[in-house]
């Protein structure tokens, strides 16, 4: 197969580190109708994994892999998380938002023009294996600039940093100049989700709170998340579901959670560091593999079974990974996370070993009116006699014996039973939040109770 000729308009390398040492993976070219990735043929033999799990897959006997785009879609599904959110509060997008236009003189117009400038401006050094680039050039200059080169200062307090992140999350004033903040977070990648979050470096253990840029020797990488006011006492809140989920034997990452001068930090450890690895949310993979898909609202909870049973065909998970998966379910109906969405789940490794990736972004968001939904992922309500019933036939289509089923509904009830008390000791959340959050979590109980 040669990919069909259709007029190209946007053209990109691919690199990676995950050998240890940069190599060129691929050439993108983006035309009216498709993405097509055309992989260097020294990497194909190299055997280290492609850009996604499914193209991996397929161009085990292809030298291409081709994905037909569309105005919902317009990226190989993979490249989203290469891009910054498209929400008010993303540091990057709003960053390389003003040096585009300090650029071109004019504000970046809407579509797939910016969006594509975005990601050869933050497409590299973010989560996972992939680097995007506008050409070989612009990938040696990255590779070659000098480590540990202050991004930011590491006294958060007095540096442009937290004068950039107070304007930023809090609105406050700053009077920085567009060119000051590139001085201070520098080439900062692209990071994916809602809340404002920087990739950063710590001391080993996360021991202090100190920041240094990422990829300082000798310190830990972390995502460090910062609390927008619209969502007050959140961080705190998913500090707390981190520990539930890692009192239930889910593997967590190691997570600080501080305050300083007005501004709530989470920083997490990241899992896809030191040892690089692929990263791929499931929505990604789901997407890739099936054309259909184009928005996170198009997979239903009833298909998940089905589709575990598909990926399994091709890509060797780790056993378990299904009732893994369904635990994670049970605790975020009992904690009051109905956010648990097809990005806020990855899968972890290559397509031999691949396996869920630790717990993230657990925050039991019902606790806001605008997020109160029983699951992020829709179902077809009309079938289901109680929310009880929606889990408990979840664990069926996942193809999970009925011991087993009761058996991680159980465990996660006894674990989560004083989670109301511990709500009541959670720093920072507004009463209203808290009584919300404890109506939405005694209902959850009661219907899992009355199975
Ligand atoms: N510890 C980690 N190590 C590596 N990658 C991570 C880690 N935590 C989160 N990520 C990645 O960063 C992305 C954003 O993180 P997260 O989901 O916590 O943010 P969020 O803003 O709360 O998201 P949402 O929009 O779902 O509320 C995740 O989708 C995941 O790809
Ligand atoms: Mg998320």
């Amino acid at each position: 197969m040669t990919p069909s000729a259709s007029l190209p308009h946007h053209t990109a390398v691919v690199w990676s580190r995950i050998s240890g040492e940069p190599q060129k993976m691929a050439t993108l070219v983006l035309s009216d109708d498709r993405m097509v990735i055309t992989y260097e043929e020294s990497y194909r033999a190299s055997g280290l994994p492609r850009m996604s799990l499914l193209d991996d897959v397929a161009t085990e006997t292809e030298r291409y892999f081709e994905y037909p785009v569309t105005e919902r879609m317009p990226l190989l599904p993979r490249l989203r998380a290469l891009v910054p959110g498209n929400n008010p509060r993303n540091l990057q997008r709003t960053h390389y938002l003003k040096a585009l236009q300090r650029r071109t003189g004019v504000p970046p117009p809407q579509g797939i023009d910016t969006e594509w400038e975005l990601l050869l401006m933050g497409g590299h050094g973010g989560i996972g294996h992939v680097d995007i680039f506008r050409d070989d050039l612009a990938a040696l200059d990255w590779y070659d600039r000098k480590p540990g080169e202050p991004v930011f200062a590491a006294d958060m307090g007095r540096s442009g940093l937290w004068r950039f992140l107070r304007e930023q999350v809090l609105d406050e004033p700053n009077g920085l100049q567009a060119d000051d903040i590139l001085d201070i977070i520098g080439p900062t990648p692209s990071v994916g989700g809602m809340i404002p979050k920087l990739l950063v470096a710590m001391s080993p253990g996360l021991k202090d709170e100190t920041c240094y840029p990422p990829g300082t020797p000798g310190k830990t990488e972390v995502l460090l998340k910062i609390e927008p006011p619209e969502y007050q006492g959140l961080l705190s809140l998913e500090a707390l579901c981190l520990d539930l989920h890692a009192e239930q034997d889910l593997e967590v990452p190691a997570y600080r959670y501080f305050e300083h001068q007005g501004l709530r930090f989470l920083a997490i450890q990241r899992f896809d560091q030191p040892q690089m690895q692929p990263m791929e949310s499931l929505f990604s993979v789901i997407a890739t593999g099936s054309h259909e898909v184009q928005g996170m609202t198009d997979v239903m909870l009833e298909d998940l079974g089905g589709i575990f049973r598909q990926l399994e065909q091709v890509i060797e998970l780790k056993p378990g990974t299904r009732a893994e998966l369904y635990h994670r379910f049970i605790l975020a109906y009992l904690t009051g996370n109905g956010d648990l969405h097809l990005e806020n789940l990855s899968l972890l490794g290559g397509k031999t070993g691949c396996r869920l990736s630790p717990v993230y972004d657990p925050a039991p968001m019902r606790a806001w009116a605008r997020h109160d939904l029983v699951s992020a992922i829709p179902f077809d309500a009309e079938k289901y006699q109680n929310e009880a019933e929606v889990f408990i036939r979840l664990g069926h289509s996942l193809g999970l014996p009925e011991t087993e089923i009761n058996y991680i509904i159980e465990r996660s009830l006894e674990g989560s039973a004083d989670y109301a008390e511990r709500l009541a000791d959670c720093a920072g959340i507004n009463d209203h939040q808290r009584r919300r959050l404890m109506e939405v979590v005694r209902g959850a109980r009661r219907a899992m109770r009355g199975r």
